[in-house]
């Protein structure tokens, strides 16, 4: 591990953060947060600070040119065992992916995990116990740049902030609306990675879904509209004729590590999982037909959500038939108790941490 500097101000900031009882999801921030500096072609040191404003100049690169990345993964301390943080590996070599195609600079292993690390022993004793609840750690990247030309920044600031959190959202009563105009991707763009502007991409549309009163909207491809590709922040699945069915990746849907989890804990059960590119209208007649039984949501955030039903901008309804989610729950629960730390680690996904005090003489 490389030398980590560390802002005594943490002692007093840290004092004083009590848990509220009502967490909800990424709204109560830790109160440490890590950060390290890019320049002249190299990664400076890593800070341990305060959680609290930073200050960059009005002409940094990514207030105007979107060059930013993060990433979203948990910590869980359910019954005050670990914490455990599930597959960090994995969201690191996703963040030098989105690093990658948004002319960023690769961010090296070990400072990926210290940082993540470092923020969660330190905020180990605000980590909430319950099932479902966790610490939320939001890694990010932006261009700091002090340049308005539309160039890549040769300046960037790698901070990893952290949320004691609630669960998403209570599993059932999931409503999708297929977004049949907009596109928030599309071949060639920047799809398949975790950056800010695919996001700002599916605000209008998220706007839209709550207005006709769903909860989430279903992304299809964004030449033809008519393969399904994900949600705003999570994958699809569907069981269609018992068989696990899910759009097969390409370079606009984001690679989720939930979603390769699944198709890991799916094919060791023995079911059939099938990784293709899924048409919106075909699942829609299984729907209606009964073939299909069953879809879910899966990311990070949610884990996995059974949805109730898939809705065009008409109205028209295409409700599940197990919309309370047979395979979805036995899923759910089945990853929730190796992030937990309930059950055996057999794939060796969980990073164990140890919590951390302030040393004595800070
Ligand atoms: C667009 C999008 N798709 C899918 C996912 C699910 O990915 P993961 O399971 O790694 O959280 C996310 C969330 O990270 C996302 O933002």
């Amino acid at each position: 591990m490389t030398h980590i500097k560390i802002d005594p101000a943490i002692a007093e900031a840290l004092k004083n953060f009590t848990l509220p009882d009502n967490l909800g999801f990424g709204q109560v921030m830790a109160p440490v947060m890590a950060s390290c500096i890019y320049e002249n072609g190299r990664w400076g040191q890593l800070e341990l600070l305060p959680y609290g404003p930073i200050s960059m100049y009005p002409n940094a690169k990514v207030l105007h040119y979107a060059q930013e990345i993060f990433e979203g993964m948990k910590a869980y301390r359910v019954g005050g065992l670990g914490p455990f943080i599930f597959r960090p590996d994995e969201n690191h070599l996703r963040f030098n992916r989105s690093a990658e195609r948004m002319a960023m600079p690769h961010i090296p292993i070990e400072l990926f995990m210290q940082a993540s690390l470092e923020v969660t022993a330190y905020s180990a004793d605000f980590v909430p116990r319950r099932s479902g609840e966790s610490l939320y750690l939001r890694p990010f990247m932006f261009a700091t740049e002090e340049a308005l030309g539309i160039k890549p920044s040769e300046k960037f600031r790698f901070m990893v902030i952290a949320s004691p959190s609630g669960s998403y959202f209570s599993v059932g009563g999931l409503s999708v609306f297929i977004e049949r105009h907009s596109a928030r991707a599309f071949p060639g763009g920047t799809g398949f990675a975790k950056a800010g502007g695919n996001y700002a991409a599916s605000l209008l549309s998220a706007i839209k879904t709550k207005n006709l009163g769903f909860v989430q909207t279903l992304w299809l491809d964004g030449r033809d509209k008519k393969y399904i590709e994900e949600m705003s922040g999570m994958n699809f699945f569907a069981v269609i004729n018992n068989e696990l069915h899910t759009p097969e990746i390409n370079d606009s849907i984001l690679e989720g590590i939930t979603r390769k989890s699944i198709i890991t804990l799916a094919r060791d059960a023995g079911i059939k999982v099938v990784e293709r590119k899924m048409e919106i209208n075909e699942l829609l007649e299984d729907i209606k037909a009964e073939r299909c039984t069953e879809a879910f949501a899966c990311g990070t955030a949610a884990i996995i959500a059974p949805i109730d039903y898939l809705a065009e901008e008409s109205g028209e309804r295409f409700p599940l038939k197990d919309h309370e989610g047979k395979l979805a729950l036995q899923l759910r629960e089945q990853l929730l108790s190796i992030q937990e730390g309930r059950s055996t680690d057999i794939y060796k996904w969980v990073v164990n941490v140890e919590p951390k005090s302030l040393p004595k003489n800070l």
